[in-house]
């Protein structure tokens, strides 16, 4: 089986998730960040992994545009959606159900947030204000999910032949 996983980030988190997640597969899988505009292949692909980072509640722009515009195929494939996100609890679920193209939500085989973080020494000075007024956050916190990555690699793994 061959997988593409794809995805977008601002500051590196969902990079991070990404390779990890590939790094955990044992089929073939080519990664492609759509941040510095690598174009996927995913023609002769039997799974398309893709994920964003959140921020104001919305995608990565550059995942919402690529699964806007391949959402035929991406329809035809197995396909599992992540995000990388700070929200937690109920308001993070009711992000996840809703944040991408709702037929491809309905479609995808699997929907997980690997969690995220707040790295201050990235964030631009407007980011830095809405983190510490609307988040009340004002230090760094890491809260990226290895573990649920790895298992959704452990998943996918009963499947590669
Ligand atoms: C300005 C700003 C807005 C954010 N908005 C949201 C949000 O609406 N929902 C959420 O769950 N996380 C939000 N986050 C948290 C990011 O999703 C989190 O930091 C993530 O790890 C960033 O991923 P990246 O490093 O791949 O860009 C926000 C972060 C920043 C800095």
């Amino acid at each position: 089986m061959k997988i593409a996983i794809i995805f977008g980030t601002k500051h590196g988190s969902a990079q991070e998730c990404a390779l990890h997640l590939a790094e955990k597969i044992t089929c073939k899988v080519s990664v492609y960040n759509l941040s510095k505009k690598e174009v996927p292949l995913i023609d002769d692909v039997d799974m398309v992994i893709m994920g964003s980072s959140v921020y104001a509640g919305r995608l990565n722009k550059e995942v919402l545009t690529f699964a806007n515009n391949h959402q035929e195929k991406l329809l035809q494939k197995k396909l599992m959606l992540f995000t990388c996100n700070m929200h937690r609890g109920e308001e993070e679920e009711k992000q996840l159900r809703n944040i991408f193209p709702e037929e491809l939500t309905r479609h995808a085989q699997e929907l997980v947030s690997f969690g995220g973080k707040f790295d201050f020494s990235k964030l631009n000075f407007l980011e830095k204000v809405v983190i510490k007024k609307v988040a009340k956050v004002t230090t760094d916190i890491e809260d990226l999910r290895f573990d649920a990555i790895e298992a959704l690699a452990e998943r996918i793994n009963a499947e590669c032949v």
